[in-house]
């Protein structure tokens, strides 16, 4: 192996990501006084989130009655059964003070008439527990909600003094003996040099792992970055078979067009211009969650109703609304459709097709953060010194289905929450521990093997292989035989990366070394996803098995756990268990908690 030096930084906290979770805790760590660093491979303002179009949920009741309770239900619902009850209760509570408090730090929110929040429809968010008309519950900032939101974390961010080491890529954690994290390893791209940051605790923020797909809305960052290096640090992930497809991507492009425009009153047609959502969801028609609207469009397809030369999509229709409407609310969409589907909004449809856009699943933790490492014995174990937030994080509210504008508002609880946790339990004055150099020399070791890969399959081909095997096998809809081979192709596909072919050796600006190790991030995750959805003999949520239509709660209301089995740099094989959904909320009914009636397992529909 090359010899490598390393420069050694110290730190009460380093968070691996600068999305909207990952600066939501960096600014929440810095307030409190925490020396910390956020280590990020783009720069912090072109992270993912910049691409969250509709909105934030929070029960502001800005634009008619609502309760956070009513957000609680809805989420409760939309996860069809399999989120934790006490960090959806977290999430639902805590919404609108996090929203204020993002107002408070300067996002320049959409308003109404008298100055409040401009709120807007989204899929799966009602009033009354179900029994009501749907609820204007979405915060927005016109469609570029994600964008504004970012600005003024990164902003906040700085003035706390948070540190910040832009365009560094983590390439592994530093585990201890104890089982505790020490720290994380990383990459400056710019000039090839290492550097091991030791914390007291290291955060990861690094988003999902969308591009483990063929199509997806997800920004080619998007590598599953974190799950990667927890699988290969011998921990699990959790509930990666729930993947989740937007109704709306561009046909062909797949860039985003938010679920905003049906909350704007956009809707849905087929060949034969009917509004199919009427029939499939008398009540909530084009405002039906994600899943089961994702779903009913597969099926306007796949029985020759598609629209197009190859019948193969839908048409989104805006053209109705005012023209004023469009610039007013949704004016990055309009832009998007121009560029990436040649259509005028204000007078043609957009194609559209369900497009992967997100993963419910990931690394298990807390609802403050902590990531778990569930045993038999414990299924709530901590790993000492490691959380987790955002996308990357499964904590769990989303279960089997996330509503739209969850994500977001999930962004900032969490980032939140984890923030005033280690504020709790982070020693100020003790000292930083110290990575071990067995730690640093596996990593750097696994890299230099990868930089000099002599192998016969380059990078970029494994991972279309990955890519199209994934998107055919672990599809909106799926059967035992597709994900039984897609099971067996993806332990195939994963095999190949001990033959990669690596053509650049240098260390500064190597796109293809980092397109490698993001492929190594990527493959693990893609592995769970296709091991965990082969084995749920059930349908849930996003999880939509043909050959086992109903949900099956005796059986299957549990998390998957999913880890790398044997040789963990590159597993072709996910050892799976499960562990028990958590049904009990945080507050009691009669200190003011939901009714566990409300909230009891029952048929979901729209
Ligand atoms: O449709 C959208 O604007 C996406 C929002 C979300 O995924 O939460």
């Amino acid at each position: 192996m090359a010899a490598y030096e390393y420069e050694t930084h110290d730190y009460d906290v380093v968070v691996v990501g600068a999305g909207g979770a990952g600066l939501r805790a960096t600014l929440g760590m810095a307030e409190q006084g925490l020396r910390t660093a956020c280590v990020t491979k783009v720069f912090p303002t072109r992270s993912h989130t910049v691409a969250a179009q509709g909105g934030i949920a929070a029960s502001l009741g800005n634009m008619g009655d609502d309760h956070w309770q009513w957000h609680m239900f809805d989420t409760v619902k939309g996860s069809d059964w399999l989120g934790d009850t006490d960090a959806m209760e977290y999430l639902a509570r805590e919404a609108p003070k996090a929203v204020y408090e993002l107002e408070h730090y300067g996002v320049p929110f959409s308003r109404t008439e008298d100055g409040k929040i401009y709120q807007r429809p989204f899929g799966g968010h009602t009033t009354q527990f179900g029994d009501g008309p749907p609820v204007q519950r979405t915060c927005a900032a016109a469609d570029r909600t994600g964008h504004a939101i970012l600005h003024t974390l990164y902003g906040q961010s700085l003035k706390e003094k948070a540190e910040f080491y832009i365009e560094y890529f983590a390439i592994d954690l530093m585990m201890g003996d104890d089982g505790a994290c020490t720290g994380v390893l990383c990459w400056k791209l710019d000039d090839g040099t290492m550097h091991l940051f030791n914390a007291k605790t290291v955060v990861l923020a690094t988003g999902g792992y969308g591009r483990a797909y063929f199509s997806a809305t997800s920004a080619h960052t998007c590598t599953g970055d974190g799950g990667g290096m927890v699988a290969r640090a011998g921990l699990p992930l959790q509930d990666m078979e729930f993947v989740q497809f937007h109704p709306t991507g561009i046909f062909g492009a797949g860039c985003l067009i938010t679920e905003g425009a049906r909350g704007e009153g956009g809707y849905l047609t087929n060949a034969e211009g009917e509004r199919f959502m009427e029939r499939y969801a008398p009540n909530y028609k084009d405002l039906a969650p994600r899943d089961y609207v994702s779903r009913c469009m597969t099926m306007e397809i796949r029985e020759g109703r598609g629209v197009g030369p190859g019948k193969d999509h839908i048409h989104l229709n805006l053209s109705h609304l005012p023209p004023e409407a469009l610039h007013l609310r949704l004016p990055g969409i309009s832009e998007s459709a121009r560029i990436f589907a040649g259509v005028d909004v204000t007078k043609e449809p957009i194609p559209v097709l369900p497009t992967v856009h997100y993963n419910m699943g990931g690394i298990p933790t807390n609802y403050w953060g902590e990531v778990l490492n569930p045993t038999k014995e414990d299924p709530h174990a901590v790993v000492p010194g490691l959380m987790a937030v955002g996308e990357a994080g499964c904590a769990s509210v989303h279960g089997a289905n996330r509503l739209g504008s969850n994500s977001l508002i999930d962004l900032v609880v969490f980032g939140r929450a984890a923030g005033i946790r280690a504020g709790k339990v982070i020693d100020r004055n003790s000292a930083v521990p110290q990575s071990s150099k067995a730690e640093v020399e596996k990593a750097l070791e696994r890299f230099d093997g990868l930089r000099h890969a002599e192998g016969a399959v380059p990078t970029a081909d494994l991972r279309l292989e990955m890519q199209r095997t994934m998107q055919e096998d672990a599809a909106v809809f799926r059967t035992s035989a597709s994900l039984a081979q897609g099971v067996e192709k993806m332990t195939e596909v994963a095999s190949k990366l001990d033959d990669l072919h690596v053509t650049d050796r240098s260390l500064i600006w190597n796109s293809d070394l980092m397109e490698t190790l993001e492929l190594t991030n990527l493959m693990p995750n893609a592995l769970a996803t296709i091991f965990s959805a082969e084995a749920r003999k059930e349908s849930r949520g996003a999880h939509a098995h043909e050959d086992f239509p109903e949900r099956d709660d005796a059986n299957w209301r549990m998390h998957t756990i999913a880890r790398a089995q044997g040789n963990r740099i590159n597993a072709v094989h996910i050892n799976l268990s499960y562990r028990p959904v958590i049904e009990a909320p945080l507050t009691s009914e009669a200190e003011g908690g939901i009714s566990p009636e409300k909230i009891a397992p029952k048929e979901r529909t729209f």
